[in-house]
């Protein structure tokens, strides 16, 4: 029989790392509510026309990478491959931005769905901390969502990072830039790959992404954004870049810069960070203000990024960045014989019923292989219950580390373990 495996592309989280996405995790939740950003959970699921209309057709995404089936009604479905186009689904289908100057702040921590070739960095499934703020047109919001990224990254210890900005402006110029970018790219077809030709005629923003030399030499050449951008949209950039300033983040505009989604509009930004490779984008974002009425909602403006997780995990590995251990120390029960283990039994609920963390072998083995097993847990403690404790009511407490044992009366028990630090 063949060996079962995980899905190419797709990893297991396993008990040994598990804690350092609690870490992550419980940091982005922290800042959800410091931020004053609601979490929102979606289907991972999603009707085909929901990313179709939302990320965009031509979109490579959309065109090459999604995981697109049929289910058993016939009914095409999507695994998301990004979180803003069910958030903003969500967001309409239950009326929070129906009325006029509606405001929804929310975050998302959970997994999305991309048909690429694996890779180090690059998951056929990936998480992401996303945020998304609905209703406010206004820069100060593309920067407070700026802050939160870069303040998550912050507490999670990753220091060398980079933020890129740019702005491909509103519809309009957008239109306009595609139109610059077409007659740029007009004299050099022949020299672009086969991909960016085909782009060219769909969407020639993208041919500004290509990673193929060709593409990349074909591009420098290419006009600024900036030179496409209205009077409205270019004001909008430098609002951003001036709140920016005065908050004193490191940024570069970055007139290369373009992301993979049709939905942007104005601001768009990237992080990257070192120790990640050829996949160096930790996370991303932009505006994108023309998405819920696009979507079948009011015209509300939103904003918002998302942040790989699993991207993060390696910068801060590769950076040596330490994320916070939980602290409560692992208690491991040891009994020397049938009475002790009825007696450790008890105990064991009492400590878990106290918020200590505790276990025990439930196999009955000797008292040297329980002393192995708490090791293999990496319990910091043994607490040892033998005739000797029963008799005098106590219990031995050992610290597995450094060695030290003490005898602890049955009644002081809750309250010295209680003090005890990992
Ligand atoms: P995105 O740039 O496609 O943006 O993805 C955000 C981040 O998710 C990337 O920077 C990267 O860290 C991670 N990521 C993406 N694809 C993979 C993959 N195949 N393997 C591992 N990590 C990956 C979005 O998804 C937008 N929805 C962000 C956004 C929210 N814009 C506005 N609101």
């Amino acid at each position: 029989m063949s060996k079962l495996q995980a899905p190419r592309g797709f990893e297991d989280i396993l008990p040994a790392d598990s804690w350092k996405w609690h870490a992550i995790e419980s940091i982005a939740r922290e800042l959800g509510q410091l931020y004053h950003y609601n979490e929102i959970r979606t289907p991972i699921l999603e009707s085909s026309e929901l990313f179709h209309r939302g990320v965009g057709e031509t979109t490579d995404i959309v065109h090459k990478e999604t995981f697109t089936f049929k289910d058993r009604g016939d009914e095409s479905m999507t695994m998301r491959p990004e979180g803003t186009a069910g958030v903003v689904r969500a967001m309409i289908e239950h009326n929070l931005l129906a009325q006029e100057g509606s405001r929804a702040k929310v975050y998302y921590i959970a997994p999305n769905f991309r048909y690429e070739k694996p890779q180090k960095g690059r998951l056929r499934q990936h998480h992401q901390f996303g945020a998304e703020a609905f209703g406010i047109s206004d820069p100060a919001q593309d920067v407070e969502c700026i802050l939160l990224q870069m303040d998550f990254y912050r507490r999670c210890g990753i220091k060398e990072l980079s933020l890129r900005v740019n702005s491909l402006g509103d519809s309009e110029s957008k239109a306009k830039y595609s139109q610059a970018l077409i007659a740029h790219f007009a004299n050099l077809r022949n020299q672009l790959s086969e991909d960016s030709q085909r782009r060219m005629d769909q969407n020639p923003l993208r041919i500004l992404d290509s990673k193929d030399p060709r593409d990349i030499a074909a591009s420098r050449t290419a006009p600024d954004c900036l030179e496409s951008l209205s009077d409205k949209s270019l004001k909008h950039l430098h609002t951003v870049l001036r709140l920016l300033d005065e908050t004193k983040i490191d940024y570069v505009r970055d007139s290369r810069l373009v992301r993979g989604f049709d939905y942007y509009t104005d601001t768009i930004w990237e992080v990257t960070a070192s120790g990640l490779g050829s996949q160096n984008a930790l996370g991303g974002g932009g505006r994108y203000d023309n998405l819920v009425e696009n979507l079948g909602g009011r015209p509300t403006p939103g904003v918002g990024f998302g942040s790989g997780l699993e991207r993060l995990l390696i910068a801060l590995e590769a950076q040596g960045a330490q994320l916070p251990k939980p602290t409560k120390p692992l208690i491991y029960l040891v009994y020397q014989n049938e009475q002790a283990r009825t007696e450790a039994w008890t105990l064991l609920t009492e400590l878990r019923n106290a918020n200590l963390p505790a276990d025990m072998d439930l196999s009955n083995r000797s008292q040297k292989a329980q002393f192995k097993l708490a090791d293999r847990e990496n319990a910091q403690y043994a607490l040892i219950l033998g005739e000797t404790e029963l008799a005098s009511q106590s219990a031995s407490l050992k610290n597995l580390k450094t060695g030290e044992q003490s005898t602890i009366p049955r009644s002081d028990l809750l309250r010295v373990l209680r003090e005890l630090r990992g």
